[in-house]
Order: structure tokens, then C-alpha cells, then sequence
């Protein structure tokens, strides 16, 4: 029996996943590592601590195989991120995360200065505080020092492609997220990198998803290695997300709606990113930056413990704004803040819980009413997928019938580029809206839409 490796480097832990060539997940391990917030707004990861994660995880995932039998590994990652190494190939300063919005005033500056339209032709998007490119123009402002000793720049999945095969590789999924990458002729954009003060000698290479970039012999494997993709792309691919109109919805420590598409989209919206899907054509992607996270807050924060109920009142009037780490779509600002708004005396656990739901999907339906086609089936994957209650408040405020994927998404997309496998979506349940939530739903959405223009004044 031939195994394929995927791996989802995400930002609470690394989960690995052991695929068997019929397409089989033999075996999951997942391992934590640390996320740090020097300063308010800030997020910050080890790359070292997600390389022991991989091996310690790795170690775990082969126990009592002949490490040779895996043919393949993918790795899907959270995008984004920005690692710098020196001429010793050391790393140079904690990788700056997607969900960190410190680079408020870059990203103004990219999209006023540059100008929104000038980013959009050279790249098709726009800039976010959580793109790679504001943080490029952030280290260069704030640690000169860190800047001028800078040999290689790259997203956190490379990283660990470089440490398994020491070969300096990313993909064209995860590349569309720096905001230096053109996305519609899949390359990097030349334009960007004189803008920004980035040598292309310090980028990796760019490959397909699939492609193989090089060999790694760890722990006594002789596996190929694949060029992987952003995580979402990669959640795509597990779920079977690659034709178009279909959607996939991943409720992670971010939340995101990813649209397959079959050919470049310059968004008329650009709030919504275009971005090169991992099988080749492209895709667009709304994205907010704490979903499942909020609920974690929730039950690990205030309630001290697992609540994951839904037996709160839809009729209730508790709305919670899921703003923890800023936000990124529709409202592209890293200032605002999470709220809780309609408290009462009466208010209970069991309405603060049923808010946070509704608040999180709330957020989702704001990504969706960015699509051009709008959604009227979509899978759904990741943490948050594990409250079934959960599942059924975001189908009646999408108003949509939901197809839940039982697999890790990203970590199985990485195993099946490994394998150059497709896959039908795994459907583990459906959840159909109930009618009547719903209509409630669209009264309680319009109210929901009227609090980030009233908080954005107070932020
Ligand atoms: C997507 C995004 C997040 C991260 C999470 O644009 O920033 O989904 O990839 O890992």
C-alpha cells in the first residue's frame, strides 16, 4: 500500500493527516504551537515552532509504517503570512500572521497612494492588512536593520517545504495572496516588487499546486514533494470545490467562502479577492478573520467551559459583532472591534451563545452578498463544522441547504495534490434552512448591517 502526507499548517496547531492511495484518511495527528500578540493588533507565529510541530507531528503520523511506503507530501498552509530569512537562511523576526493588522497605515498607503485601480491591474487585488505586502512595507519602516539583512522572503507553507526539501518553492494559490503576485498571468508582478523594495532573487519559484518541487528523505522517507497551496485552496480541493458554482465554506480560526471559477475574474467589488485556485483556474474568496475563534473566546474565555448549544431564542434580540481581531471583508478595517450589543438582565448564556453564532454567520452572509452569483448550496468545512446546532443557525441565515464535509479539508487537499487525486465532496450530514428562521433571519440581518457603520464612528 502506497500513503500520501497532507499537511494543514494552521494557526492554532498543525494537523496531519495519513491518506492511503485508494483516497482513505488512515490516521490524524494534530499539534499545537503557541500564537503570540506582542502589541494590541499584532499576531505573531515561530516558524521553528511550526517546523517541530511538523516533525513531532510527522514522527506521530508514521509510528509503526515503513516510512518509506509514503509516496507523496502536500502541504497546505495559512496564507499570507510574511517569513524573512538572512544570508545563513536564519530566520530574521517572528512570522507576521494574516489575522495581524498593525499595518494600518501601509495599507492605506498601497491602496490610497499606489491607488486602488493601479493594485487591482497589477495584481486583481486590492491591499488588506492582512496581505503579505503591507507587512513587507511595515518591517522595512520599523526594523531597517531586519530589512536590509533580508535574502529570502516567503508564506509559512514554503518555509516548510524549504526545511523538508531545501528547495525555495511556493504555489500560484498561495502566492495570489501577497499582493505582489499577478494572479491572472500567474507570476510575480515585476511592478510590485520595484514598488515595495523586494528583489525578486529573495522570492521562491513558482510552481503549480501539484507540481513536484523536490524530494524530502526525513525520517527515513523517500517521498516526492508537491508545491501544496493556501489553505483554502487546499480546503477546496478536499471538499471538491473546483468547478464553478460551487462554494465552500471553511469556518476555521478565519471564516471564508471560496468560488471556484474557470477563468480570471476582475471583481467589481474588489472587498471580494481573486486569487489562482490550486487546480489550475482561479477562484474568488470573501474572508473574515475570527469565525470558529469566536466561539472558542466564548466558551473558553468567558464561559469556562463548552456551550456550543444553540437553545437560545432566534427571536431574541442579542447581536454579537465577531470583530475580535479587526475585520477584513466587506469592511477592510483592522480598527473596529467585536461587540456584544442588546444586553439585557435576562440576557442568558444560551443567548449570548445562539449571538455568536448568529453573529459569525451573519459575517459570512455579508462575504456572500459580495459574489456576483450569490450561493445556493455550499459545503462547509473546518472546526466550527464539529456544532451541529451551529451548522443549522448558518443555513437558515444564508437561507441555504449546507453539505458538511467530514474530512480536515486543507490537510487532505494537500494529500490529494500529493496524489494528483481529485475527490467528491465526503458528506458527513446536510442541513436544510427551516423556512420560517430564515424570513426571521433577513429582519434580523438588516438590523445586524446597521452596527458596523454606528461602531466603525466609535472605533
Ligand atoms: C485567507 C486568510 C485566512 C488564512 C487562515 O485570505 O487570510 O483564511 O489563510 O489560515
Amino acid at each position: 500500500m502506497k500513503y500520501y502526507v497532507g499537511i494543514d499548517l494552521g494557526t492554532s496547531a498543525v494537523k496531519l493527516i495519513l491518506m492511503e492511495e485508494t483516497g482513505q484518511i488512515a490516521k490524524t495527528v494534530s499539534k499545537k504551537y503557541p500564537l503570540s500578540s506582542p502589541q494590541p493588533s499584532w499576531s505573531e507565529q515561530a516558524p521553528e515552532d511550526w517546523w517541530k510541530g511538523v516533525v513531532s507531528g510527522l514522527k506521530e503520523l508514521l509510528e509503526g509504517l515503513d516510512p518509506r511506503a509514503v509516496e507523496g507530501i502536500g502541504v497546505g498552509g495559512q496564507m499570507h503570512g510574511l517569513v524573512l530569512l538572512d544570508e545563513n537562511d536564519e530566520v530574521l523576526r517572528p512570522a507576521i500572521l494574516w489575522n495581524d493588522t498593525r499595518t494600518g497605515e501601509e495599507t492605506d498607503f498601497l491602496n490610497d497612494v499606489v491607488g486602488k485601480i493601479t493594485l487591482q491591474e497589477r495584481t486583481g487585488n486590492i491591499a488588506f492588512a492582512g496581505f503579505t505586502a503591507p507587512k513587507v512595507l511595515w518591517v522595512r519602516k520599523n526594523e531597517p536593520d531586519v530589512f536590509r539583512r533580508v535574502r529570502k522572503a516567503c508564506l509559512p507553507k514554503d518555509y516548510i517545504n524549504y526545511r523538508l526539501t531545501d528547495v525555495f518553492a511556493t504555489d500560484v494559490s498561495d502566492a495570489s495572496g501577497t499582493l505582489y503576485f499577478d494572479v491572472e498571468h500567474r507570476c510575480w508582478s515585476a511592478e510590485m516588487l520595484e514598488t515595495l523594495g523586494v528583489k525578486e532573487e529573495w522570492l521562491p519559484k513558482v510552481y503549480e499546486s501539484g507540481e513536484v518541487i523536490g524530494h524530502t528523505t526525513l525520517l527515513g522517507m523517500d517521498a516526492k514533494v508537491v508545491a501544496g497551496a493556501g489553505d483554502n485552496a487546499a480546503a477546496a480541493i478536499g471538499t471538491g470545490t473546483v468547478s464553478e458554482g460551487q462554494c465552500n465554506i471553511s469556518l476555521g480560526t478565519s471564516g471564508t467562502v471560496f468560488l471556484p471559477t474557470d477563468s480570471y475574474v476582475k471583481t467589481a467589488n474588489p472587498a471580494l479577492h481573486s486569487f489562482c485556485h490550486a487546480n489550475g483556474k482561479y477562484h474568488l474568496m470573501g474572508c473574515i478573520l475570527s469565525a470558529a475563534s469566536c466561539n472558542k473566546w466564548l466558551n473558553e474565555t468567558v464561559f469556562e467551559s463548552d456551550y456550543s448549544i444553540a437553545s437560545g431564542d432566534p427571536e431574541g434580540e442579542v447581536y454579537f459583532l465577531p470583530y475580535l481581531s479587526g475585520e477584513r471583508c466587506p469592511h477592510n478595517d483592522g480598527d473596529v472591534r467585536g461587540a456584544f450589543v442588546g444586553l439585557t438582565h435576562t440576557t442568558s448564556r444560551e443567548d449570548l451563545q445562539l449571538a455568536v453564532f448568529e453573529g459569525v454567520s451573519f459575517a459570512i452572509k455579508d462575504c456572500i452578498a459580495l459574489c456576483p452569483q450569490g450561493v445556493s448550496t455550499a459545503t462547509v468545512c473546518g472546526g466550527g463544522t464539529k456544532s451541529r446546532p451551529w451548522m443549522q443557525v448558518l443555513s437558515n441565515v444564508l437561507g441555504v441547504e449546507l453539505k458538511v464535509i467530514a474530512n480536515e479539508g486543507p490537510a487532505y487537499g494537500g494529500a490529494l495534490l500529493a496524489a494528483g487525486m481529485s475527490c467528491e465532496p465526503q458528506v458527513e450530514y446536510t442541513v436544510e434552512p427551516d423556512l420560517q428562521t430564515a424570513a426571521l433571519y433577513i429582519r434580523k440581518y438588516e438590523k445586524y448591517q446597521k452596527l458596523y457603520p454606528m461602531l466603525k464612528e466609535f472605533f
